[in-house]
């Protein structure tokens, strides 16, 4: 398969002896778990719900001040249930290349679809395809520009918003520009077991399955977490806990092992100022072992899937960046089976971190024998000075900044936006709305933050 080679390409072939642990967790006494309890909401074709965190966020820790985030209520996330995704079938048509960089994307061709996908484990690191990307994908379109180095251009989606018949433009969106899907909520424990014993696959079965017909890798997220935990889970007795987490890893990566080609195992587990663990359940009844632990399961029920550590506000320099360091370079030293370290790099375009810095974390990632990837890219502009030209400008600038990073480095798979279009944003229930932090607006257009991604991936 090719995502096999790929893979070995990035030095991935062994996927045993590898290694991983830890995490935290945070229901009970982080201020997100307040709004509601145990799943996650967000985006499903409607306006999120207002939770009253805008002005939660301290732009001290300007990303990601965990303290901040809420879940909307669980009802959102059930609308997503049962949906199909067949109208997507008929998805882009490969009409001729547009460029995008100065268009609307309505106009942008098609690009990734040519239906002609081997599965969507993918082809990391496979960079073979020549000028035009993998699958004749244009290199006038972020996936295309990034596929000619290699690399993949990602994105998080709602399974409803798949569904072309109630909002076209996210489908032609996202199968002209990305290559590479991650589930926004629909493979998190909120979703996969909001009742104990009774799993449902069935919202991340749609996006694996659309993601196949258009030729997309998908990335599991995220097995271990503090958030999107049901009631039944934070009120588990002591001892059960280990086995739960057990069941809960072995049960959602046995069911779509083959077809993911890497899961975030573990999310978020180092408290912000780097201090330590994070306060989970996970936490508490295990201690830091529950991270190896949840490594050690995914590895055993998908040999093949690339396991990744993922964390925010860890991106450049920082007393938080250190802990995750050392954390993973732990696991790697103790034979976890750790592969990758994802970044989520969301930013505050007014206040971002130093890409020089971050480059400096990427590179003693890497040198631990870990891929990197920036995982959940977005970046907010309202509090950027200057006229909307200027905001967009400058977003632009860090657009491409950051993906220059990744596009510099081999070991660097793929970067993804959390979302698409500023038309669905988990930020606007996180910060309010006017952020515009995603590459496309309100109307699907390409905003100029699409052109300095796609002249990064291609090096200019
Ligand atoms: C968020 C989703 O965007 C929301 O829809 C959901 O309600 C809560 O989770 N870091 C992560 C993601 O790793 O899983 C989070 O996604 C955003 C922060």
């Amino acid at each position: 398969m090719r995502w096999a080679a790929a893979l070995a390409g990035l030095g991935l072939a062994a996927f045993t002896g590898c290694s991983s642990d830890e995490a935290g967790h945070g229901a009970a006494g982080d201020a997100h778990a307040k709004s509601s309890p145990a799943v996650d909401g967000g985006v499903d074709g409607s306006p999120r719900a207002e939770t009253g965190t805008k002005d939660a966020p301290s732009e001290a820790v300007p990303d990601a001040s965990d303290d901040a985030r809420s879940e909307v209520a669980p009802d959102a996330r059930e609308e997503d249930v049962g949906r199909t995704d067949a109208a997507d079938v008929g998805g882009p048509s490969a009409d001729a290349a547009s460029d995008t960089r100065d268009t609307d994307a309505r106009d942008a061709g098609s690009g990734g679809a040519d239906g002609a996908s081997d599965g969507n484990r993918g082809d990391v690191g496979d960079s073979g395809d020549g000028p035009s990307g993998d699958g004749g994908r244009p290199i006038d379109t972020m996936a295309g520009a990034a596929l000619t180095r290699g690399h993949h251009m990602g994105a998080a989606v709602q399974t409803a918003l798949l569904d072309s018949t109630t909002e076209p433009l996210f489908t032609t969106v996202l199968t002209t520009h990305y290559d590479l899907l991650v589930a926004e909520y629909q493979m998190k424990w909120g979703t996969t077991q909001a009742t104990r014993g009774t799993f449902n696959f069935a919202p991340g079965d749609q996006i694996i399955a659309f993601a196949s017909r258009h030729g997309m890798l998908v990335k599991g997220h995220t097995l271990v977490w503090h958030q999107s935990l049901p009631a039944w889970v934070t009120a588990l007795a002591a001892a059960e806990v280990g086995a739960v987490l057990d069941a809960q890893i072995a049960a959602v990566v046995g069911h779509w092992k083959g077809k993911l080609f890497a899961w975030d195992v573990v999310n978020e587990a180092i408290t912000d100022d780097g201090a330590g663990y994070r306060n989970s359940i996970w936490f508490q009844h295990l201690g830091a072992a529950f991270i190896e632990r949840s490594f050690r399961a995914a590895r055993a029920a998908d040999p093949s899937a690339h396991l990744i550590y993922n964390d925010y506000g860890a991106e450049a320099l920082n007393a938080k960046s250190n802990r995750v360091y050392t954390l993973v370079r732990d696991l790697k030293n103790a034979g976890v089976p750790i592969d990758g370290v994802g970044l989520q790099f969301h930013v505050n375009g007014a206040a971002p971190p130093a890409l020089a810095d971050v480059a400096t974390n990427l590179d003693r990632l890497i040198a631990l024998g870990l891929t990197v990837n920036f995982s959940e890219i977005d970046i907010r502009v309202a509090d950027v000075p200057g006229t909307q030209a200027e905001k967009l400008a400058r977003q632009r600038t860090l657009y491409h900044d950051v993906i220059a990073l990744c596009a510099a480095r081999p070991k660097c798979h793929s970067a993804s936006t959390w979302g698409i279009t500023d038309k669905h944003t988990w930020i606007d229930m996180q910060y309010g709305a006017g952020h515009m932090p995603l590459p496309f607006d309100v109307n699907y257009a390409a905003k100029p933050a699409v052109a300095g991604v796609i002249d990064a991936w291609l090096g200019k």
